[in-house]
């Protein structure tokens, strides 16, 4: 390595020291590919921690709500803001004879829940108000068969749920330092959502590992983002810095020093905030960003057990959830958080923004398709991470304990 090159390139072995406990080991195929593994998962991890479902701007009128399917803990979420302006979650079910209470996405519901089956209306803190001919059934129902509410809590705007009936911690025990590192930066200052949502034939651990690490964006991002991360002083895309906090962790990242963006893409980066941007100005807008004051800072990552990713850029940020169909089939919910676009020029910016990061991360699904029939040749038993993998690494622990954990 020449003198040019960042201390991060070129120290070997340096990040397994912030967690040696995860080991060294290469990791079993059949984490991937075992049917019976993701059942364990599903019980052991989706049906017991804190899950990401959506900003509480998604609904910010009393009565809006909007349904969230959990197919991997084989149920559909309604998330309701009441009248008395608390947000809460129930599953999806009339306590009749179970009808899906709400069939669209979104809608407001003016104070009343209503089934469509046979009428059966619930007010936004769940409870039965109204049953049709209510005198012609055999028990008493109004106030007694209310919705199955669901443990609900919200961190920095963002509305978390929890399927335990007793959840083991809180939402803030479970985030833990995590939630203390990214506090404060201005997720509501970016209220224009662009969505890139698909499914990908692919373990869903096998589709968050790839935003875990930038490694990768050496080699298969070359032709969308030529030396964006892979720079004169950064030849293999490496962390800058790297975080754990016990379940979570996170990682900062810098464009390389020699990036030059194309005519275009410098035209729409003067022109509003759209994915590149300085170090200079981080700190301005989070005191917790940019940890390391690297001039070519990019932005910083914070990875939550167990399947979604904030990445926090200088002026916007993005969330990537990833919701297993089953084994080897996950939905990747891609949002691009902007802010309100007040001219022409911030639209060009924004639409280039939208397209700039469209294609790596088609190959980036296209590459974990891949991956999903290789470990399912049977070719092959075990895969491998080097330093700069750390936090795929910490991900694939992280998920293990837990399965593994006694009851
Ligand atoms: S199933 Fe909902 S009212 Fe009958
Ligand atoms: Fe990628």
């Amino acid at each position: 390595m020449d003198d040019k090159v960042k201390d991060t390139e070129a120290k070997r072995h340096r990040w397994l020291e912030r967690c040696p406990e995860m080991g060294t080991e290469p990791v079993p195929v059949a984490r991937i590919t075992d049917p019976q593994y993701y059942e364990q998962e599903r019980g052991k991890i989706f049906k017991r921690a804190w899950l990401h479902m959506g900003r509480a701007s998604d609904i910010p009128n009393k009565g809006d709500w909007f349904v969230q399917d959990v197919a991997v803990a084989g149920t559909s979420l309604i998330i309701v803001r009441g009248k008395d302006d608390v947000i809460r979650a129930f599953h999806n079910i009339c306590r009749h004879r179970g009808s899906k209470l709400a069939l669209e996405d979104k809608g407001n519901c003016s104070g009343m829940l209503k089934c469509r089956f046979h009428g059966w209306t619930y007010d936004t803190k769940g409870k039965l108000s109204y049953v049709p001919q209510e005198e012609n059934y055999y028990e008493p129902l109004r106030g007694k068969q209310n919705l199955l509410s669901v443990a609900c809590d919200i961190w920095e705007g963002f509305i978390f749920i929890n399927l335990d009936p007793e959840p083991k911690e809180t939402l803030l025990e479970f985030l833990g330092p995590a939630a203390d590192r990214f506090e404060g930066y201005p997720f509501d200052s970016n209220p224009t959502e662009l969505i890139y949502r698909g499914d990908i034939k692919a373990n869903w651990k096998l589709v968050m590992d790839a935003q875990a690490e930038a490694v990768h964006a050496a080699f298969v991002h070359v032709k969308p983002w030529p030396g964006l991360f892979a720079g004169e002083d950064s030849p293999f895309a490496n962390y800058l810095d790297i975080s754990f906090y016990d379940k979570h962790s996170s990682y900062t990242l810098a464009v390389g020093n020699n990036y030059a963006p194309t005519e275009v893409e410098a035209l729409a980066l003067s022109m509003g905030p759209s994915v590149s941007s300085s170090g200079d100005g981080a700190n301005q807008i989070c005191k917790k960003l940019n940890p390391s004051n690297d001039p070519n800072w990019i932005f910083d990552c914070l990875v939550l057990f167990p399947n979604f990713i904030i990445y926090c850029f200088g002026g916007v940020y993005h969330t990537h959830q990833f919701w297993p169909l089953d084994h080897r089939t996950t939905t990747w919910d891609l949002r691009m958080h902007l802010p309100e676009v007040k001219n022409a020029s911030e639209l060009f910016s924004q639409e280039f923004a939208k397209i700039f990061l469209r294609d790596p991360f088609l190959e980036d699904g296209v590459i974990n398709e891949e991956m999903q029939k290789a470990m399912e040749s049977g070719a092959m038993s075990h895969f491998h991470m080097q330093d700069n993998e750390a936090l795929v690494r910490h991900c694939y622990w992280v998920a293990h304990n837990t399965v593994m954990a006694e009851d």
